[in-house]
């Protein structure tokens, strides 16, 4: 399946056939760690050993595939096995160029693992097109992005950055974790590879484990991260990809319903005196408000952090008044969270203290609205 279907018919649709032999609706789940031989020895059904495919997740692989825009998926154990595949593309004395502002774990894994393999991982601020500019000034061989990036929301553009990145001879990559296919289409921007934690917004329900690297195009790309999937090991089990497979299917319901809630959420917090600052780009005061009403047609994303007035203590006590939203990290579920961040990311973080990340639900905005009413008193 493949356009001209609309984003929510794909998630139901998509790589989700009835089943040939029974009839079944809901896809079986097909736990075989191993699949039979023809008398002549081949395979005609296409799967061999569990480590290399299997029918579960080639329908996820598939699926995400097609909600992305791309020619195929590969998936992974988790969103950080994911990212690790990417860095598999470079080598020693290749250059990455990486924003400042990111999820801390991918971040750990280019300035610990990534650099000392050789490669040099070049820091810009990516919410100014003139600072990637000036880090690509010797050309690289990849450029990260993540956009909205964690934790402050902060917006790359995309297409100006891709088409500076592509001058200097890079891949482009993006983590579109925070956005889904739902709010943005990376390969719209000339982007080369979409990563996600399908441990989010895929996932959906706070219950399972995943990530995926999706190609737009570059067969030779798509065989080198294959071939890390298949030989690193780091799969999904069939009954998480199952799982996965499911929530896809209410993926644009979902996201749809939290970009709206969120986005009055926002309003609400912004119109509070005991709120120093939101960081939302859906609001029009934040600074990456225009590019990501450009490159983010279907809506804001359901992520959005504030900082308290009073600081750390303040920021803490709120958390620890609010009833609905649970006190927990992590994001993309259909119940809203609530986090200190700075206190998730450890001692080195550089986030401001002040500052709570809400990941928000799909419960009834005004319940979330007078739950953090009720805290911020
Ligand atoms: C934007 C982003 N990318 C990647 C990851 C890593 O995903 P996982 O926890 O599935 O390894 C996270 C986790 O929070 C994230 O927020």
């Amino acid at each position: 399946m493949s356009p001209p279907f609309a984003l929510g018919t794909l998630c139901v649709h998509a790589a989700r056939e009835s089943d040939a032999t029974t009839g079944a609706v809901a896809e079986p789940i097909h736990l075989s760690t191993t699949f039979e031989r023809d008398a002549d020895g081949g395979y005609p059904r296409g799967y061999r050993y569990i480590r290399e495919g299997t029918p579960n997740r080639a329908a996820l692989e598939s699926c995400v595939a097609a909600l992305e825009g791309g020619t195929a998926a590969v998936a992974f154990g988790s969103g950080l096995a994911a990212s690790m595949a990417v860095w598999q593309l470079l080598g020693a004395g290749d250059r990455v160029v990486v924003p400042i502002e990111g999820y801390h774990g991918t971040l750990r894994q280019l300035h610990e693992y990534v650099r000392a393999r050789g490669v040099e991982v070049r820091s810009a601020d990516f919410r100014n097109t003139a600072a990637v500019a000036a880090a690509l000034r010797d050309g690289a061989r990849m450029v990260w992005i993540e956009t909205p990036a964690n934790p402050l929301l902060s917006i790359t553009d995309l297409a100006a950055v891709s088409s500076l990145g592509r001058r200097a001879g890079a891949w482009i990559a993006c983590d579109n974790t925070f956005a889904t296919p739902v709010c943005q289409r990376p390969f719209d921007h000339a982007v080369d590879l979409v990563v996600h934690s399908a441990t989010k917004y895929f996932g959906g329900h706070s219950d399972v484990m995943g990530g995926l690297v999706v190609i737009r195009d570059d067969a030779a790309l798509l065989e080198r991260i294959r071939q890390w999937q298949v030989l690193a090991g780091a799969v999904l089990a069939p009954f998480d990809c199952w799982l996965l497979r499911r929530s896809l299917a209410t993926l644009a319901l979902r996201l749809r319903a939290q970009c709206a809630t969120a986005l009055e959420l926002a309003l609400f917090l912004a119109a509070h005196p005991a709120v120093e600052r939101v960081y939302y780009p859906g609001l029009p005061e934040h600074p990456g408000h225009a590019v990501a009403a450009a490159q983010m047609p279907g809506g804001f994303g359901a992520m959005l952090s504030f900082g308290v007035r009073g600081g750390r203590e303040a920021a803490l006590t709120v958390a620890a008044r609010a009833r609905l939203f649970r006190r927990a990290t992590s994001l993309g579920g259909i119940e809203s969270l609530i986090e200190h961040r700075a206190s998730i990311e450890g001692p080195d973080s550089k986030t401001p203290q002040n500052l709570l990340r809400v990941s928000i639900g799909i419960e009834e905005p005004r319940d979330l609205i007078a739950d953090l009413s009720l805290a911020l008193a």
